[in-house]
Formats: structure tokens, C-alpha cells, sequence
């Protein structure tokens, strides 16, 4: 693949491949630990072998010219004007990568980059962490740098949503993308950015991922008003717990004392989803260790519920997919993961029924639905990196 991608970049940009080289970091799916990262708490993601790769070549001057291999056209812009990128429709996430590794300090310089998504857009698998990633590594190396810090990318990818397109994100699927490793899952704390890297066994058992296909329509707007629920939820606690710096340093004992400081209701049910899905990661991870699937697969169908009806970010095509998985003897859990709104569901299922899987939850789908739903047995990838 990289070798035909290598001849596409060739046809597009002309020039030898002299100073070609290659980057890419993958998506993520998170198992467990949805809506947990901004307020503090844990979460337990795996970087995908879905990826997106990039041919790159530095040019002499300030001028970055970029083509999607899915795309038609070519974005070209100049980083001495870097501001100016912001409502480009394929091409803004980059523009704010730049920026913030500027920001940061890092020496950037012009470049001609050919990228290739393996990664589906806007299916809540971070398709969008892979790019900034991809593109944080690619640019501070063209610059100049050595020995790249993964978790500073991370940092900086998230930054650049912030700052440039405007999506109040947390650190998860930054990190994840940055720091996964074949075949590990991720337990992160949010807060402190401590973590694990757990192996994962799945004796028999393989974790699928269902696409709903669904364009999704004011999700920024809804995620960053939960965020914002969360943020009022944690102030109104705080006249008990004053020493709570994020909901993540609230225990589910210390939050029952206190929810009677919050009588608004939506903002109660926010704030009891993020600690009891906190909660859910640590069992997890517990369970898992042990080789209890069916254990971990009730926590996967809890959180569900809990983002369902507590946090309000599932939407009918996710649990059509939930509850059609559910039916079905060889599931022992399933749960939207991501944002939500749209994207993807992941379920837990025994590996001689994922045929039936895929074809009886996509007829329901279907039929209820009235378009189809995408598959993919899971496979946990590698994270961010130069690939020699
Ligand atoms: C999106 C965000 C993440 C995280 C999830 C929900 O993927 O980018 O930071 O908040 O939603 O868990």
C-alpha cells in the first residue's frame, strides 16, 4: 500500500521522492469510559489498525499542499496565514495542528502531503484524532524534530480542536491514537494522564463494531453543552465537596451525600452517568484482568443505559443496534461508543455467532432504519508513528 501511495503522491506533486517520507496513527473504539474524559475520570480505549497514512515531502518554502487520496481537489494554504484555514470543509484540522505546534514551539515548515483514511468519517471513530495526530507527527518531524513525544502530539491534537475547530474535546481519542499498541487496551486517567497499557485476551470472544451510518447533525453543539452540564453539575457539589477539582475526584459514595445540592434534574442525571460510568472503567478493568467477559459485557450494556438515559447522547439508530445485538445468544454486551449522536456501537460477541451477528442485526437495522448498517470485527493496531 504505502509503495502505491508513495507513485500517487508522485503523480500529484511531481518531483523525485527524495525526502519522502511516511507517518500515520490509527482511530481508536472505546470499550468502556464514555463522556468521562473532560471531567477527569477514566477511560478505556484501543487504537484501531484503521489509520490514516501520510506521504510527506518539505518544501523550501511556506506553502502546505494537501490531497485526501478520497478526495477530489487539492488544498493549498500558506503558514504565514495560518488563521485563515478555519472553515475549510477537509483541510482545518491540519491548519490547526500547524498552528498549535507553532505555538508550542515547534519549527514547521512548507510540505506537500498525500493522505489516506482507512479510518470512516464521522463515525465516531476518531477518524478526526487520526488525521491531527498523523499530521502533529508528520509536521514537527518535516520541522526538525527528533524523538517525538506521543503524549505532547496528543496534547497538542486536542488543542487544535479546541482552539481552531472549536470542539471542547477531551483527551481520549488524541491519546489513544498517539499512544496505542497492538493488541492493549488503554486504562487512562484523565486527570493525570497515568496509565496502563492492558493486555487484552478475548478467549473465543471478538469485539465487533457496527457503523450506523447516520450523518450526524449538531453534535459539537451537544457536546459541548454536556460539558458545560457537567462543569455546572461539579460547581453546585462543591459547596459540600470544596476540595473537587473535576467530577473524576467525586466517588459514587461522596456524590450520594451530596446530590441534593443539585436540584435540577437533567444536570443531576449528567453528573450520575459520568460517576457511575467512572466506576463501570474501573470494574472493568477489573474483570477483564480476571478473563470475566460476561461480567465486563454487563458493565458494557450498564454504561449504555446510563448514556441513554441519563447523559442523553444515544439516539434511535444506536439502540436499534444495541437492542437488536442484545437479542442474540452469542452477545454478552454492547454500548455506543464515542460521543454519540451517531457513530458506532461495540459489542461483545462469541466468535462462531459473528456471522449471525452481522446479518441478523443488520436486517433489523435495516428494516427499521430504512438504510444499512457497516461492520468491523475489531483489530487493535499500534499507535502514532514514523514508518521507515
Ligand atoms: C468524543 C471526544 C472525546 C470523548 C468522547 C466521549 O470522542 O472527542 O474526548 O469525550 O467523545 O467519551
Amino acid at each position: 500500500m504505502i509503495n502505491e501511495l508513495k507513485k500517487q503522491f508522485l503523480e500529484i506533486f511531481g518531483g523525485t521522492d527524495d525526502g519522502i517520507r511516511v507517518f500515520a496513527s490509527p482511530g481508536r473504539v472505546n470499550l468502556i469510559g464514555e463522556h468521562t474524559d473532560y471531567n477527569g475520570g477514566f477511560v478505556f480505549p484501543a487504537a484501531l489498525t484503521m489509520a490514516t497514512t501520510i506521504i510527506a515531502r518539505p518544501r523550501e518554502d511556506s506553502v502546505v499542499r494537501m490531497k485526501a487520496t478520497d478526495l477530489d481537489g487539492i488544498v493549498e494554504g500558506d503558514l504565514n496565514t495560518i488563521d485563515k484555514y478555519k472553515d475549510l470543509k477537509w483541510g482545518n484540522y491540519q491548519f490547526g495542528i500547524f498552528d498549535e505546534l507553532r505555538k508550542a514551539g515547534y519549527n514547521i515548515c512548507g510540505a506537500d502531503m498525500l493522505f489516506h483514511d482507512t479510518t470512516p468519517h464521522g463515525g465516531g471513530l476518531s477518524s478526526s484524532a487520526a488525521i491531527e495526530v498523523s499530521a502533529a507527527i508528520a509536521m514537527a518531524s518535516l520541522g526538525g524534530a527528533k524523538d517525538i513525544d506521543n503524549i505532547e502530539m496528543a496534547k497538542i491534537s486536542q488543542l487544535a480542536e479546541h482552539n481552531y475547530i472549536g470542539v471542547n474535546c477531551g483527551i481520549m481519542d488524541q491519546f489513544a491514537s498517539a499512544m496505542g499498541k497492538k493488541n492493549h487496551v488503554i486504562f487512562l486517567n484523565c486527570k493525570t494522564l497515568d496509565y496502563k497499557l492492558v493486555p487484552i485476551q478475548l478467549d473465543g470472544y471478538k469485539l465487533v463494531i457496527s457503523n450506523t451510518n447516520k450523518k450526524r447533525s449538531l453534535a459539537d453543539s451537544k457536546y459541548n453543552e454536556r460539558r458545560s452540564e457537567c462543569e455546572k453539575g461539579l460547581e453546585l457539589l462543591k459547596a459540600e465537596l470544596p476540595d473537587k477539582t473535576c467530577l473524576g475526584d467525586i466517588s459514587a459514595e461522596e456524590f450520594d451525600g451530596a446530590k441534593h445540592l443539585i436540584t435540577d434534574e437533567v444536570i443531576r442525571n449528567r453528573v450520575m452517568h459520568v460517576i457511575s460510568e467512572d466506576d463501570r472503567v474501573l470494574r472493568s478493568v477489573d474483570v477483564l484482568q480476571k478473563g470475566d467477559l460476561k461480567a465486563f459485557g454487563e458493565l458494557m450494556t450498564a454504561s449504555h443505559e446510563s448514556l441513554r438515559d441519563l447523559y442523553e447522547v444515544s439516539c434511535t439508530e444506536l439502540d436499534t443496534l444495541v437492542e437488536s445485538a442484545l437479542k442474540l445468544d452469542s452477545v454478552l454486551g454492547s454500548r455506543m461508543t464515542g460521543a454519540g449522536f451517531g457513530g458506532c456501537t461495540v459489542s461483545l460477541v462469541k466468535e462462531d455467532g459473528v456471522d449471525e451477528f452481522i446479518e441478523k442485526v443488520g436486517k433489523e437495522y435495516l428494516d427499521k432504519i430504512g438504510y444499512a448498517a457497516s461492520f468491523y470485527i475489531t483489530e487493535i493496531g499500534d499507535g502514532g508513528r514514523e514508518i521507515k
